[in-house]
């Protein structure tokens, strides 16, 4: 218990990591060819090897889940082995690796889907318009394409679709897979009545929004181990036109028990209110803690000493860090060392090539 707390090691459910240190998982759309990794993206991991844990990008189990552009996915042989050159580079590098699993459901264009590929959500909800557009290359920013409701067997065969490519990600050499349940994507789709006005056994209640998650977790727990099976949820979060709703403590109060009997490595909970400007009520987070006793990852607008003083306090267990990440390879030894950190330009956040992506330097270099 200490400034130093960030830095110290941290047994993940088996898994050792050399401190507490996370990469949040940041989507930066360079997988250029066919949705897969390439040499360039295993390089940029590499480079980041000094976090504890390094969390990918939003990674699609499946091609209607592909509705950014240039995203990866995790669902056939040429993305499985693309991924194997990223997770063998990161753990010569000493670093351990989960692999994000976002389906974008609604938030989505046809566009940027592979040939067959269909939006699909809970149900047919518009998107308010603050979130309603989606970029699409050669295009510019195109209203996003209305998703059709799924079927219960489309529900059903999208919860297969995870589990697959929770398989395939072990056979890429991950230590894991964190399933995207925050910002809108198509778990959190489903956790919100907003966007899930079922009848069925997938909405109409606590149980029932929650259960696309459920099953998920549940299925990759039997098919690839539990301690390799994580969910980052973002409860009272906006983005993509999600916020609170009635009941939704008892909803999250719900899922983190439900995690909490399949045992899963950990929670992640996102707070992108320094972003949104809409606050995460406390009590929540301490809802979350309390119900769920594996490991409880922080994030959102963290530096240093708000870290430890966090971790000290025992708020969570790990804490990531997002854009800090983009512009500091060397994360780590800055915070450790007390180096100011780079800013990074945002205009090249979600833009192809090595421009903003592999170029920032070590502050030793
Ligand atoms: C460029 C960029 C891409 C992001 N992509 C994802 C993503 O794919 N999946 C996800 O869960 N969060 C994503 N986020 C959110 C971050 O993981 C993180 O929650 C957010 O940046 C707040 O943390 P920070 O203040 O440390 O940056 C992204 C954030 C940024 C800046």
């Amino acid at each position: 218990m200490s400034d130093n707390t960030l830095f110290t090691e941290y047994n993940l459910q088996g898994i050792p990591l050399k401190n507490r240190v996370v990469m949040a998982p940041m989507t930066r759309s360079r997988a250029v060819e066919a949705n897969t990794p390439n040499e360039l993206i295993a390089k940029h991991y590499e480079q980041r090897a000094e976090a504890g844990l390094i969390i990918t990008e939003g990674t699609s189990p499946s091609p209607n889940g592909l509705g950014y552009p240039r995203i990866p996915g995790l669902f056939n042989e040429a993305q499985t082995a693309g991924w194997k050159k990223v997770t063998e580079a990161v753990h010569a590098a000493g670093s351990k690796i989960f692999v994000q699993q976002m389906h974008t459901g609604r938030i989505s264009h046809v566009k940027n889907l592979p040939e067959g590929g269909e939006v699909l959500a809970p149900s047919a909800v518009k998107v308010a318009d603050a979130f309603g557009q989606m970029y699409v290359d050669g295009e510019g920013m195109l209203p996003l394409t209305p998703a059709r409701a799924m079927t219960t067997e489309e529900v059903e065969s999208a919860i297969q679709e995870y589990i697959d490519s929770a398989k395939a990600a072990v056979k890429a050499g991950f230590d894991g897979v964190e399933i995207h349940g925050a910002n809108g994507y198509l778990v959190n789709q489903f956790i919100n009545p907003k966007s899930n006005q079922r009848t069925d056994a997938y909405g109409g209640s606590v149980e029932g929004r929650a259960r696309f998650v459920v099953k998920i977790a549940e299925g990759m727990a039997a098919a690839i181990g539990k301690e390799k099976v994580a969910l980052r949820i973002s409860p009272y979060g906006v983005f993509n036109d999600m916020g609170a709703f009635e009941g939704i403590d008892e909803q999250y109060g719900y899922i983190a028990s439900e995690m909490n009997r399949i045992g899963i490595a950990y929670i992640h909970l996102a707070d992108m209110s320094a972003m949104t400007k809409v606050p995460v009520p406390d009590s929540i987070k301490e809802l979350i803690r309390d119900t769920f006793k594996g490991t409880l990852i922080l994030n959102g607008a963290y530096d240093k000493s708000r870290a430890n003083e966090d971790l000290n306090k025992g708020k969570g267990d790990l804490v990531a860090f997002g854009v800090p990440w983009i512009a500091n390879p060397d994360l780590v030894t800055r915070m450790k060392e007390g180096i100011a950190l780079t800013q990074p330009d945002q205009n090249t956040f979600y833009t192809p090539g090595a421009e903003g992506y592999t170029d920032y330097k070590r502050a030793d270099v």
